[in-house]
């Protein structure tokens, strides 16, 4: 097993930048997830730290050491694609044995009938047999060896992949959106399966996902790339409850977070549309601000307390819960907030409603978009303002 460590990696295609200047670390047996918009360069750094393509500056390490001048086959990684990539006219086992039959036995050896001549194959390709069995048992395969790619489910398709990725006892594991072309179902019963097999094997995994859930569940570690760049590193739950930039906290999250613009006022406090957010920010006079609240962080106000009101656009019902898109005069884009079915019995669309915001939830970004803390907890709710300090 071993960590990864990426330095300063850079890679310019064309004119476009597509990774600038990308440093991570991944610790040993970590369970690393990269998430981001299309295009921000996921797969190019997983291709890069693989070696399938160059760099055009910065290092992959491998336990402290260096691979950016290692081929492929030397870097003791094995990736595992979207696309299965098996070989169609194979069987199971022999796709499983691909990885081992070309790493251990010699061109000549490999021959049916040369191969069985040569001193030591014999021994070689048992110890190949023993190792596509065991990694078969452990992904639940045994009964399907002699079965063709064509005749197997997505998901036993998926496992074979991993399978061949796993009989060479890697030491890190690069998966690049492995669930992609499964069913609803069948990923979520395949992302229980890898992270049981991530914690089995105790490799280091960098896994790059589309899907937040996959990326909160599976997850030891979470880094959120954008435009080339990774703008947070932390764990699953940090990303959620303390995103770093007001791009993580917009898309981290469904429903998505619900920002509002701002300006701080001179004493302090934070002027958005509607109401204000007293206390002191931190932040310079006039400078522009935005906060934000997650949909379980809004509800419906107390009845007699002076709340920001908004105006049901319309409700939507899920079973256990309901959300609520309502707007708030002088916002563009509705607020969404989330209540308990009983909380909505008697809310329609058009109705007014006080919102109640939970300010000790509440995410302020600067100018730039980086987060600054409140300088004080919430303590009151005043007329008119929303209180803090
Ligand atoms: N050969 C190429 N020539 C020019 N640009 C390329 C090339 N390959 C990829 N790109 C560009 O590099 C950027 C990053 O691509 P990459 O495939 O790494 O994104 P990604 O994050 O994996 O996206 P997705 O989530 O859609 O798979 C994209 O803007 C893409 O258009
Ligand atoms: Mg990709």
């Amino acid at each position: 097993m071993a960590s990864l460590d990426i330095v300063s990696l850079s890679k310019t295609l064309g004119t476009h930048a597509i990774l600038k200047s990308v440093s991570l670390n991944v610790p040993d047996g970590a369970f690393m997830t990269l998430v981001g918009p299309s295009g921000c360069g996921k797969s190019t750094l997983l291709k890069i730290i693989s070696g399938l393509e160059l760099q055009d500056d910065g290092d992959v390490r491998i336990d402290g050491m260096s691979v950016s001048h290692l081929h492929p086959k030397l870097r003791d990684i094995a990736m595992v694609f979207q696309s299965y990539a098996l070989y169609p006219h194979m069987t199971v086992y022999e796709n499983i044995a691909v990885p081992l039959v070309l790493r251990r036995l010699a061109l000549m050896a490999r021959m049916p009938l040369l191969g069985k001549l040569m001193p030591g194959t014999a021994a070689v390709r048992q110890k190949i047999d023993s190792d596509v069995r065991t990694t078969a048992d452990m992904l639940e395969l045994t009964q399907l060896l002699t079965r063709k790619p064509v005749q197997l489910s997505g998901g036993q398709r998926q496992r074979v992949a991993l399978g061949r990725a796993m009989v060479r006892d890697p030491k890190i594991f690069l998966m690049d959106e492995p669930l992609s072309n499964l069913d609803a179902k069948l990923r979520v019963h395949m992302r229980a399966e890898i992270a049981r097999l991530h914690k089995r094997l105790g490799a280091t995994f960098v896994y790059v996902t589309h899907d937040q859930i996959e990326a909160m569940t599976m997850s030891t570690h979470v880094a959120v790339m954008m435009e080339g760049e990774i703008l947070q590193v932390d764990s699953p739950q940090r990303i959620y409850a303390e995103p770093a930039d007001i791009r993580v906290a917009e898309f981290i999250g469904s429903p998505k977070i619900n920002v509002l613009p701002g300006r701080v006022r001179e004493d302090g406090a934070l002027a958005v549309p509607g109401f204000t957010i007293a206390g002191r920010t931190q932040l310079p006079t006039g400078s522009q601000a935005s906060v934000g609240f997650r949909p379980e962080h809004i509800t419906l106000a107390q009845k007699g307390v002076a709340a920001p009101s908004a105006t049901i656009i319309n409700l939507e019902h899920t079973g256990p819960e309901v959300f609520v898109h309502a707007s708030l005069e002088g916002l563009g884009a509705p607020l969404t907030f989330k209540l308990e079915p009983h909380q909505a019995m008697h809310l329609a669309s058009g109705d007014q409603v006080g919102l109640g915001l939970s300010l000790g939830h509440a995410h302020l970004f600067d100018a730039q978009g980086k987060r600054a803390p409140f300088m004080q907890p919430v303590s009151e709710v005043v007329a008119g303002e929303v209180r803090y300090g």
